[in-house]
């Protein structure tokens, strides 16, 4: 049996909801990636390009700090990962939280929410995070995901 992971940012907790829809479902552990820095409203305020989600997601090489670890990551065979779209990809935090773990040999499948957005150009921008791994298709979800769906979607992205 594989055991699976579900690793999630959420700064104003939408995607948090949908991380432990999933993690519920497939009874994987759930862990919250937590930024050093919470981010504030303001910093979340994309109309302003001076806030600091505009200025960091400019920037394709800057790394937010994260406050904590995943206990034994060698132990997950699957690690899905989930978060906001932010300007069409993935927040960079996701690529520090990458980047601090040898993933080689496992499978890790990305997951989003957004205001309408699909995943753009996400697995671009993630793939050299995860060298060695098995970065799988990922998907953007409506809050509104019902379980059964969720378990489809999980039995056809781990196969
Ligand atoms: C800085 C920033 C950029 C965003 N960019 C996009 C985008 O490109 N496309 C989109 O559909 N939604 C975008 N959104 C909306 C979020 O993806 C959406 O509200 C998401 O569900 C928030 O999840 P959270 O509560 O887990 O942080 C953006 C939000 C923020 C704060």
């Amino acid at each position: 049996m594989s055991k699976a992971l579900v690793a999630y940012f959420s700064a104003s907790g939408v995607t948090a909801k949908l991380a432990s829809k999933l993690a519920e479902t497939t009874g994987a552990d759930l862990h919250e990636i937590e930024p050093k820095q919470p981010y504030s409203a303001a910093d979340l305020n994309w109309n302003n390009p001076n806030s600091r989600s505009s200025v960091e997601m400019k920037d394709k090489a800057f790394r937010p700090e994260i406050a904590n670890k995943v206990e034994h990551m060698d132990q997950y065979d699957i690690i899905y990962v989930g978060f906001p779209i932010w300007w069409y990809v993935a927040p960079t935090i996701i690529n520090t939280f990458l980047e601090q773990y040898d993933l080689k040999g496992k499978t890790v499948i990305p997951f989003a929410t957004s205001g309408g957005s699909g995943m753009g150009n996400t697995n671009a921008e993630l793939a050299g995070s995860c060298p060695g791994a098995v970065l799988k298709e990922g998907k953007r979800f409506s809050i509104s995901v019902s379980e059964p769906e969720l378990k489809a979607w999980t039995e056809q992205a781990t196969v």
